[in-house]
């Protein structure tokens, strides 16, 4: 292993590249709809609390972790702490990577044929049987979706050989600018809509009776997915981030730009699903099964559809390349395999394994595991389990077992830069909330 360690080339390069990661199908599809069944505003002011006092600290140790260990998500613990088993946070970070990217890959895949559906007008004339069967029969089919998954993972390949700089900055630097067009495109065409406005309401008209205690932890749960926390992503973004910048604004920044996208997708899909008299149903039937509906009816939704699906492609890639890069990285690290062949060892893993999640949706569907389709238990393994121990554990790394000093000087760059009651705040946090926070979510798994 050499010492030498590619860098964010700038700010910019930085920012963009982390706002790929967190901007994904988490905040376009996932986030309106559990705001819209969680009482909506009351939902969204727990969520933005949630995020201010453990999301945004929890992003902080995982830069800290990378930044200090200067490697990937298993060896910057083992640097830190020699001869302990704190890397296990690492191990644990890389299997969710692993196995959330091979539903994610295939996920991402939707969204190209999605593209493809609204370029070549496919939804127009449709009923809305006829689009939902339209969607059932794609994900089941035994070819296509594996054709889509293969071309998403290639890009993302390709994108993560080529490097941090090289690579990921640089497509990261062309996705994000057409990204925030897109949804502002979006936002205004929505906001047009002739009885859009209940869908305003049921996203910003806050209800504190729908709201109950296991909203907090879907808002907590949220917040990691959202942010890319606990699959060691940010411990190697952190580990990239050159020395002069500051990781309590770079968190600050990128939560900010990650909870924005999040509030203008909910602006842009509502208002018409409601000026459409849609039921807002939920998961992906929402996306891929009741939106062709809203095009198919509203003026201009040839291009709104098109706008739409090409941003939830781009969003879902510029993550996928992210958690991807998790896995390279620690690969390069720990088997001394250049970037190339550990890119192509992790992407050909990863597409295999979701070639069998893609087929669960249809062929194996009849193979359960723990009464869950293959897909289904992936998904619900890494993101409920998985992800949630490798954050607990950083956080606990971060507050109770690391130097103290450490967390100051990387705070501080040494002591050049914030305000001392940052420092202290987030230790505090890091020690104390951040970890019963964490816990409870796993109680609620486990009782609920
Ligand atoms: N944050 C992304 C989203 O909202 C998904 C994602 C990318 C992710 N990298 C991650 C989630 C790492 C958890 C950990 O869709």
């Amino acid at each position: 292993m050499t010492d030498y360690r590619e860098e964010f080339s700038s700010k910019i390069g930085l920012i963009v590249a982390t706002i790929g990661s967190v901007v994904g199908l988490g905040n376009i599809w996932r986030f309106p709809y559990i705001v819209g069944k969680n009482g909506g505003a009351a939902f969204l002011i727990i969520y933005i609390i949630l995020l201010v006092l453990i999301g945004i600290p929890l992003m902080m140790s995982e830069f800290i972790v990378g930044r200090e260990g200067k490697s990937d998500a298993v060896n910057s613990y083992k640097k830190i702490a020699p001869k302990t088993k704190w890397y296990f946070s690492g191990v644990i970070g890389i299997l969710a990577a692993f196995f959330t990217l091979t539903f994610y890959g295939v996920v991402a895949g939707w969204t190209i044929e999605y593209t493809r559906f609204s370029i070549l007008n496919k939804f127009i004339n449709n009923s809305s049987q006829q689009n939902t069967n339209m969607f059932l029969d794609f994900i089941s089919h035994p070819i296509k979706p594996v054709i889509t998954l293969f071309i998403a993972m290639s890009l993302a390949g390709i994108t993560v050989s080529s490097g941090l700089q090289k690579g990921i900055e640089k497509v990261s630097r062309l996705i994000i600018p057409i990204l925030v067009v897109l949804l502002i495109i979006l936002n205004i065409y929505s906001l047009s809509l002739e009885g859009g406005k209940a869908g305003f309401e049921f996203l910003f008209k806050p209800d504190f009776s729908h709201l109950t205690w296991k909203s907090f932890l879907i808002a907590l749960g949220h917040a990691f997915f959202s942010l890319s926390l606990g699959m060691g992503v940010m411990v190697t973004y952190g580990s990239y981030i050159p020395d002069r910048e500051n990781l309590f604004h770079t968190a600050i920044k990128v939560s900010i730009a990650d909870t924005l996208v999040a509030i203008m997708a909910g602006i842009a899909i509502f208002p018409a699903v409601f000026a459409f008299d849609i039921a807002p149903s939920s998961g992906f039937g929402l996306i891929f099964m009741s939106l062709p509906n809203v095009f198919s009816q509203m003026t201009g939704g040839y291009f709104f559809s098109i706008a739409f699906f090409s941003l939830l492609f781009l969003a879902a890639l510029s993550s996928t390349i992210s958690i991807l890069e998790s896995i390279v990285a620690y690969l390069m690290g720990n088997f001394n395999l250049n970037r190339k062949i550990s890119t192509f060892i992790a992407t050909s893993l990863t597409t295999l394994i979701g070639i069998v999640a893609s087929l669960s949706n249809g062929p194996l569907k009849h193979i359960q595991l723990y009464g869950q389709s293959i897909f289904d238990f992936i998904n619900n393994t890494s993101s409920n389990w998985l992800l949630t121990t490798s954050a607990l554990l950083a956080v606990l790394f971060v507050g109770w077992n690391i130097d103290s000093n450490i967390i100051e000087n990387q705070l501080t760059n040494n002591g050049t830069i914030n305000k001392k009651y940052i420092v202290s705040l987030f230790k505090f946090i890091a020690k104390y909330i951040a970890p019963i926070g964490i816990i409870l979510i796993f109680i609620f798994e486990v009782l609920l």
